[in-house]
């Protein structure tokens, strides 16, 4: 763990951290042009040494020299009405909020070396493995210029295609009838539904006999395909930790999103599902998971989420918590525009918190993703 908790990077009775007050950027920019004064002549000491210096060429005119730098318009309130009442001649820069906003963005646009592959886990079920998986996604590829994925890996007939307008029938296993068929990103396309937010999905069947029939080495067959055209892929899984489906998701894995609802019994079972994968070879995966600490309602609650919350921070990277919202509880088709703003908020920090870890190498256990650009042909037909 490199910092620790705050009460602020769970989001629990904590507004979104601010930065300096708006107003410190008029103040930055008076000190940037504050020239710095000359030393006085030297009374009666040695006469100092010129310094040669190179000789001014055009070379100096650079944009980080030269240019004052910009400060953004305001996005919004009364910061903004100002702005456009005096034609931006008044300009106090973002809100407190928006910065903070700004900065969250930033992160969640950290770039990645090759790609990553997040497993968002937990054993219990109906915690919102599958919501989580959407919202992240959506925030992650609203914000990201690259390509990003969510594969529904939940070999109970997920609902992960459910929760966005499909584009097309298709499913995971037409994808794995065609992997050695995908030449290029067209070709991938056709197997997936994409959101506006820029996210794509790929639906797993309506059949749970046709998803059960998928292995381990399916899954990890479909993320080596997807692999190759997305920079970043994101598995919803099922509620059995041993299942086929999960554990060639989880070996495939880079990060881990542990999903948990706050509740004693949701806590303690996502606590034993992080027991058992530091039991089994996957310590560096829960070391640097983020935990989400999801549907947390308002008020008072018999449960110490602060203690549930440093739990998990002890174990993993980060934990965020995102509050219960009615749009999420309709459990349709969700985007972020329909959330509420402290929802909103909490999944563009879960976003930046995932983001954060591309800093680190991929953690991938499987040796045969060590060399992702080879897709398993495969000749198969599903009935
Ligand atoms: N933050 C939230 N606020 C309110 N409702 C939520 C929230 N997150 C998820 N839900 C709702 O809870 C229900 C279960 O969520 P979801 O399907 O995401 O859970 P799951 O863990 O994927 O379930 P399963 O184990 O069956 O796959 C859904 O109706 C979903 O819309
Ligand atoms: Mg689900």
């Amino acid at each position: 763990m490199d910092e620790p908790m705050t009460a602020a990077d769970t989001g629990l009775d904590a507004p979104v951290p601010l930065l300096a007050p708006a107003d410190s950027l008029t103040d930055a920019t008076a000190t940037s042009l504050t020239v710095a004064a000359a030393p006085l002549a030297n009374a009666g000491g040695p006469e100092p040494q010129r310094q040669e210096s190179p000789a001014p060429t055009a070379a100096a005119f650079t944009e980080q020299r030269m240019l004052r730098p910009a400060v953004p318009a305001p996005a919004g309130g009364w910061r903004r009405a100002l702005h456009r009442l005096t034609a931006g001649t008044v300009n106090l820069g973002p809100s407190p909020a928006e910065a903070a906003a700004a900065r969250l963005v930033e992160r969640i646009r950290r770039p990645i070396e090759g790609s990553r592959r997040i497993a968002v886990v937990s054993r219990k079920g109906g915690v919102g493995k599958t919501s989580v998986t959407l919202l992240l996604g959506h925030a992650l590829a609203a914000h990201r210029g690259d390509r990003v994925v969510a594969l529904d890996g939940n070999p109970d007939a997920g609902s992960l295609g459910h929760r966005v307008v499909r584009e097309n029938a298709a499913t995971v296993t037409d994808l794995l009838a065609a992997t050695d068929r995908l030449a290029g990103y067209s070709e991938v396309r056709r197997f997936t539904s994409q959101a506006p937010s820029r996210l794509e999905v790929v639906a797993s069947d309506d059949d749970p006999a046709v998803t059960r029939a998928l292995d381990d080495g399916d899954y990890a067959a479909a993320i080596a395909a997807l692999d190759r055209h997305y920079n970043l892929l994101l598995c919803d899984t099922g509620t059995g930790i041993l299942d086929a489906a999960t554990q060639g998701i989880l070996a495939e894995a880079d990060q881990l999103v542990v999903v948990l609802s706050p509740s004693l019994d949701g806590a303690r079972v996502a606590a034993a599902t992080l027991d058992w994968l530091d039991a089994h070879g996957y310590a560096a995966l829960v070391a640097g998971a983020v935990a989400a600490l999801n549907s947390v309602r308002a008020g008072r609650s018999d449960v110490d989420l602060d203690q549930v919350a440093g739990h998990f921070a002890a174990r993993c990277r980060a934990v965020v918590a995102v509050p219960f919202d009615a749009q999420l509880a309709a459990g349709g088709n969700t985007d972020l525009a329909r959330l509420r703003p402290a929802t909103r908020d909490a999944y563009l920090r879960l976003a930046a918190a995932v983001a954060d870890g591309f800093a680190q190498p991929p953690q991938r256990r499987s040796t045969a993703s060590s060399h992702p650009r080879v897709v398993p042909a495969r000749e198969r037909t599903f009935a």
